[in-house]
């Protein structure tokens, strides 16, 4: 029908080769996701889609439970919804590698056993019921240790006693409980496992170990409660002083790999180490922390090319795409800062460095300072491996949570806990100062739509449909908006729209979306078309992006760039800000703006045309709809007949959809009264737009705290200067740990020393300290170098004239050994 047209034959010919081979490589794909059986059906690669094309979609997306569990492996998970026969061996094949055996309950619920994966993130796996054919697929997600809840470990209890045992004074019978009911098993051994780097550093042949020491309980009743008095370890064991406890049922073999296990979280095994550490543990580390100097020497230097730290406590807390909570020192979470004593709350840089991926740690006092270690041992350092681990993991110092025990903590506990040599350590792990720190810039969409730009032009836009709200072609970035129209109450539409969903991406990472439930403010999130679920982990590492959703109402999405989306749910809309480093300066469009600290640009076209910020409602409508995203660049999901109908066939700017483009204020109004009284200061004209708009006091308060809490946010990240960290005098000390803008510093000097510089120094709104160097001079050093002085100048006196004695001398002697020579000469003659 298509090509009925004789002079159209050869492009519609063309089109029908194009159209047949587009249907061929969805049906390939299909068939790689489905599996050859299902390539005739046209399903996309969502788990959703497949649900309604193929029959057997659960050989695909396999529901299991639990769906995370450490990284170390032995988790046990259930495969629901497929029925497997008794008397199979069920064999399961993780990241396309490493196989593990599974096994079928009693219900025929098939089960599976995670390995030691080395790596944090989603891990797809595969199950197959011969041992050849792995027909069956899923994924699991891989979590670092420290972030599991204690329900998916073993804990040791009291850890610092573990710690610290045979350190002087610490001693008697340790402790591990666990859930009995995640070992399925009557009876348990409890084993010891180490871990260490083998190879060169940063070398290929740079790998993790992960080894199986001895067993420290032997087929001891699965109750969740072990006890023990702990020995010195044999040699070797001994030497290995970082490692786990494993609880496993007693039927496996010692040591026996991927099996149901319990994992304790990492611990610097002071309980069995050598005799010379019972003896003299200050000795023993000291000489422990000597070597660990020798070896940080000849490791390349990471600290050129970490990121430093927030000047301040709100600096931190809000560069959410940069930093986020430290688990062990959390003010949320009232955590004790054991590491850190004297700080309330650290911060971590979020991604690794980008060639070491090394990480950083930022640590703040109760008024908001940074702590540093030029000033306490609780101050905040930098780490060879992030806790965190680097993407691509697996290998050191990437592997999560274990390389910085081994390059960082373990050392800590050499030179700063088992030893007090701190300097030691601190000569490698200085804290940064701020000084080259520049917060994030912060745009907002909130209520029914307001934008508050990166440079901070403000304006209103209820068009309905999906715009880019952000674009970066340099770094890849895309934020794409769909706003959908409000409705009243009682169900009518209103005329004006809210932002419903937030798709983002960077570079080639996972697609992440962010939309509005029907559930009142529970937030949704989607990664590649597929329903993600925190209420196991609250943060997730996916490719190229890291989500983290502590509740239904907030998202957090964090990129490698170090942008931070931050979506909100209150009073059923959206509120998203966007946090931009500073990098990202002059590299973006979209109606979020271009940022370059010059709002009057920030509403321009992607066709590169300006219109002035006063334009008229109707004209900002039209501006906005020109950034309508299209077929071919939206990251949007379909997957309702809603959606479908609405966004993904129509034009993505509905220009059907004409929303009221201002509100009247009408005295006889009821409603008047109260929104005036209720829609004062900053944000008044948003609270009031929405208020009247949708008839509702709530809906306007919601954007009047909208509006507020960007307006702190922007207020947290206003820049601060630093002047650095000031040292003491040698022989002297300073008052005053503070050093940004308008801080004091005051030096002094011990008895017997005075003092020489400036007494006092403040830090001046240039970033430079007043005044200068302080230095402390022993009082009689003057008396000293005087007394040298003379002395010297006597000596000089003497040698002067021992030196004209001598060469009157030795001419003297010249002349008598030339008439010698002459009269030798002389006598030759005779
Ligand atoms: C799969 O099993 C779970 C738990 O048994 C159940 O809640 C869920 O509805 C099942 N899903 C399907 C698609 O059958
Ligand atoms: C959720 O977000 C709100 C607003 O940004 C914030 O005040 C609150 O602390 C967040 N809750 C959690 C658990 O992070």
């Amino acid at each position: 029908m298509l090509c009925k047209y004789k002079y159209t034959t050869h492009l519609c010919v063309f089109m029908v080769l194009l159209l047949q081979l587009l249907s061929r490589t969805a049906a390939q794909s299909c068939a790689s996701s489905c599996g050859e059986k299902f390539s005739s059906c046209s399903c996309h690669a969502t788990c959703e889609s497949l649900r309604d094309c193929c029959a057997d979609y659960n050989h695909f997306c396999l529901d299991i439970e639990p769906r995370s569990g450490s990284l170390l492996g032995g988790a046990d998970f259930k495969i629901l919804n497929v029925t497997f026969q008794q008397n199979i061996n069920l064999t399961c094949r993780f990241s396309s590698e490493i196989v593990t055996e599974g096994y079928v309950d009693e219900d025929g619920a098939g089960h599976c056993i995670t390995p030691l994966l080395y790596e944090s993130g989603w891990i797809p796996f595969e199950v197959s019921t011969d041992g050849l054919h792995f027909d069956r697929s899923g994924r699991w997600l891989s979590v670092h240790h420290s972030k599991l809840s204690p329900f998916h470990t073993s804990v040791l209890v009291n850890a610092t006693q573990w710690q610290y045992y045979g350190t002087p004074g610490v001693g008697g019978d340790l402790k591990i409980i666990w859930i009995p009911s995640l070992i399925k098993a009557e009876r348990v051994n409890i084993e010891l496992w180490g871990y260490n780097e083998t190879g060169e550093a940063y070398s290929a042949n740079w790998e993790a170990e992960w080894k199986y020491l001895y067993t420290v309980g032997r087929d001891v009743p699965n109750t969740g409660v072990f006890s023990f008095t702990p020995h010195i370890a044999d040699k070797p064991y001994s030497l290995w002083d970082l490692g786990s406890m494993r609880v496993s049922p007693s039927t496996k073999p010692d040591g026996a790999q991927n099996v149901n296990a319990l994992w304790s979280g990492a611990h610097a095994v002071a309980w069995h180490l050598e005799e010379a550490f019972r003896r003299d543990s200050a000795a023993w580390a000291l000489e422990k922390c000597i070597s660990w100097d020798k070896e940080e020497k000849a490791m390349p230097d990471f600290l050129t090319e970490i990121t430093d730290c927030p000047c301040t406590l709100a600096q931190a807390r809000a560069d959410t795409g940069r930093f986020h909570t430290d688990y062990g020192c959390d003010m949320e979470a009232g955590s004790f800062c054991v590491y850190h004593p004297g700080a309330v709350h650290c911060v971590r840089a979020i991604q690794g460095s980008p060639e070491y991926g090394a990480g950083q740690q930022c640590c703040y006092d109760s008024a908001g300072a940074q702590v540093l270690t030029g000033d306490s041992i609780g101050g905040s350092t930098p780490d060879r491996g992030h806790d965190w681990g680097a993407p691509p993991y697996r290998k050191p110092p990437r592997v999560p949570g274990f390389s910085h025990w081994k390059y960082d903590v373990i050392s800590f506990y050499y030179c700063c806990l088992w030893s007090d040599n701190c300097k030691y350590y601190f000569t490698h792990r200085p804290s940064s100062d701020c000084r080259t720190y520049r917060p994030p810039r912060a745009a907002v969409v909130l209520g029914d739509p307001h934008f508050v730009t990166l440079d901070g032009a403000t304006f209103t836009f209820n068009g309905k449909g999906e715009y880019v709200l952000l674009q970066s072609s340099d770094y890849q970035l895309s934020v794409q908006g769909r706003t959908e129209p409000m409705k009243f109450e009682n169900g009518t539409v209103a005329m004006a729209t809210r932002l419903s969903s937030v798709v983002m991406r960077e570079k080639d990472s996972d697609v992440i979306e962010v939309r509005l439930t029907d559930q009142a403010d529970v937030l949704q999130v989607l990664m590649n078309q597929q329903v993600l679920s925190f209420s196991e982990q609250k943060w997730i590492d996916l490719s190229g992006v890291f989500v983290f959703s502590p509740k239904a109402t907030n998202v957090t999405v964090m990129f490698p760039s170090g942008t931070g989306v931050e979506v909100r749910a209150g009073e059923g809309v959206m509120t998203l800000t966007v946090l931009l480093p500073h990098a990202l300066q002059n590299r973006t469009l979209g109606l979020l703006g271009t940022m370059n600290d010059d709002p009057e640009d920030d509403l321009t076209s992607s066709d590169g045309l300006m219109i002035p910020l006063n334009s008229s409602a109707q004209d900002i409508f039209i501006y906005c709809a020109g950034w309508a995203v299209t077929n071919e660049t939206s990251l949007f999901t379909y997957d309702s007949t809603y959606l479908l109908n609405e966004y993904s066939s129509a034009p993505k700017h509905d220009p059907s959809f004409v929303p009221n483009f201002g509100v009247t204020e009408d005295p006889e109004d009821p409603l008047l009264t109260p929104v005036l009284e209720l829609c004062a200061g900053d944000g008044a004209s948003f609270c009031k737009y929405d208020a009247l708009s949708m008839r509702s006091l709530d809906q306007g308060n919601a954007t009047l705290l909208a509006y507020r809490s960007h307006a702190s946010t922007k207020k947290a990240l206003e820049p601060v200067r630093s002047c650095g960290w000031l040292s003491p005098p040698n022989h002297g000390q300073k008052e005053g740990t503070l050093y940004l803008e308008g801080a004091k510093v005051t030096f002094s000097c011990h008895s017997g020393y005075r003092l020489y510089g400036s007494q006092e120094r403040t830090c001046q709104a240039g970033g430079e300290w007043s005044g200068e160097d302080a230095h402390c001079v022993a009082d009689n050093t003057l008396a000293i170098v005087l007394g040298s002085l003379g002395a010297v100048l006597a000596l000089v006196v003497m040698v002067i004239a021992v030196v004209a004695y001598t060469k009157k001398q030795n001419k003297e002697a010249r002349k008598q050994h030339d008439d010698k020579v002459t009269y030798q000469q002389s006598g030759s003659h005779l």
